[in-house]
């Protein structure tokens, strides 16, 4: 019987959509889920997207339902490697890659991966991360360990504490989960110089890395400069990693489900060893990822003029980010908001962390009918130039009380 279940509540994310749904204030304003608006407030859909998925409905034969093999779509997954590594020489053989149910399911496999093949103690998340990693690792059975990440006085990483604890008390084998680029839900990234120092901490620890790597181009709007920090883990050539890809924020392909798990192994040998593993875990869950939104992708990743021109909606859509970043700092400064807000601009990518309290955050949902995350985290992309001053104002009416 199912007598004994109590409610369970709906992940924060989600939970937030439906209670924005049934507010009936018409300046109501969302700064949740991590979903690209454009200036009116509505999706966009990517213009090389749109010309792509006209490729594909033409292209496709009879055959355009017929299942994929297991490891998904060969063209998306090998055009995803590319573009996450760049040019690996003879590396190649050494990864493995899969096409996956976006980039949660690429988390989800490489997790139940691990956690059958290496046995780790524990997996090391951020604190804070992306609700649903907690989720994940512990549907999988892997003891979930959290690692300090933000300071909330600074507003910034806290590298030290960081460092301190996953040097003390993580073990050889343990999984350390690190965001490839633009941290969610804070929008704060290591240094180059500091990525070195967690690389080489992997190394002599004997941890494993795995990069959760969901806005690769978006971030800055400069694809080399966001793979970074994986292509310098992968170029130390000492360590053996993983990247769950997603492709549902650079593309727009949210519903679509688009994504890619890469293990780097020590050898070609294992890799396909391990592509074997994978693939078995792959049938169990869903027997073989969806269609037609690798193809869209792999349509744009492999045709010169639609990835000059993907390259170019990335950039407008980072740039749009970094104006209302640029926008709600300005206006909070020229309120006079007690505080300091220059970490809004400086930080990176889809989400800031505000610096505001729980209670503040229902505050401002109380009397200004805006919706965020009750970690202070906002989605910047739901600011427009018409809602920004609202927002800020809300943000200044929370913090003077
Ligand atoms: C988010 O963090 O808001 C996004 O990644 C959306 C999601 O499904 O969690």
């Amino acid at each position: 019987s199912f007598l004994h279940l109590r409610p369970m509540p709906l992940d924060a994310i989600y939970s937030l959509k439906e209670t924005f749904k049934a507010d009936s204030n018409e300046n109501k304003i969302i700064l949740g889920s991590g979903v690209y608006r454009d200036d009116q407030s509505l999706p966009w859909v990517l213009p090389s997207v749109e010309k792509a998925d006209e490729i594909v409905a033409k292209t496709q034969d009879c055959g355009r339902y017929e299942y994929l093999p297991i490891p998904g779509y060969a063209p998306f997954y090998t055009a995803a490697r590319d573009l996450l590594f760049g040019d690996l020489g003879d590396n190649a053989s050494r990864i493995v890659s899969l096409h996956t149910v976006a980039g949660t399911g690429a988390n989800r496999l490489g997790a139940q991966f691990l956690k059958e093949t290496t046995h780790p103690s524990a997996v090391w998340l951020p604190d804070p991360t992306w609700v649903n990693h907690h989720n994940i690792w512990s549907q999988v059975g892997v003891n979930v360990k959290t690692y300090p990440y933000w300071n909330s006085s600074t507003r910034a990483l806290d590298f030290e504490k960081m460092l301190r604890v996953l040097s003390d008390e993580a073990t050889e084998g343990d999984v350390l989960i690190l965001h490839a680029c633009a941290h969610n839900p804070t929008g704060v990234d290591p240094t180059k110089e500091q990525w070195m120092t967690i690389a080489a901490m992997c190394e002599t620890k004997g941890l494993f890395p795995f990069f959760d790597c969901a806005y690769l181009g978006f971030a800055s709007g400069d694809l080399d400069e966001d793979a970074w920090a994986v292509r310098h883990f992968m170029s130390r050539g000492t360590l053996e990693l993983a990247v769950a890809q997603s492709f549902s924020k650079n593309m727009g392909l949210y519903g679509e489900r688009v994504g890619a798990l890469h293990l780097v192994t020590a050898t070609a040998e294992i890799a396909s060893n391990a592509k074997g593993h994978l693939s078995r875990l792959q049938r169990g869950y869903v027997s073989q990822p969806p269609t037609r939104g690798a193809r869209i992708a792999a349509t744009i990743l492999r045709t010169p003029d639609l990835y000059q021109e993907w390259l170019f909606d990335i950039q407008q859509m980072s740039s749009r980010i970094r104006n209302m970043r640029r926008a709600l700092r300005d206006r909070l400064i020229s309120l006079g908001t007690p505080g300091s807000w220059e970490h809004i601009f400086s930080q990176i990518g889809m989400f800031s962390y505000v610096g505001l309290t729980a209670e503040q955050v229902a505050i401002i949902e109380e009397y200004s009918h805006i919706y965020m995350l009750k970690s202070g985290r906002i989605n910047i992309a739901g600011l427009t130039t018409k809602n920004v001053e609202n927002v800020a104002r809300a943000i200044d009416h929370a913090v003077r009380l």
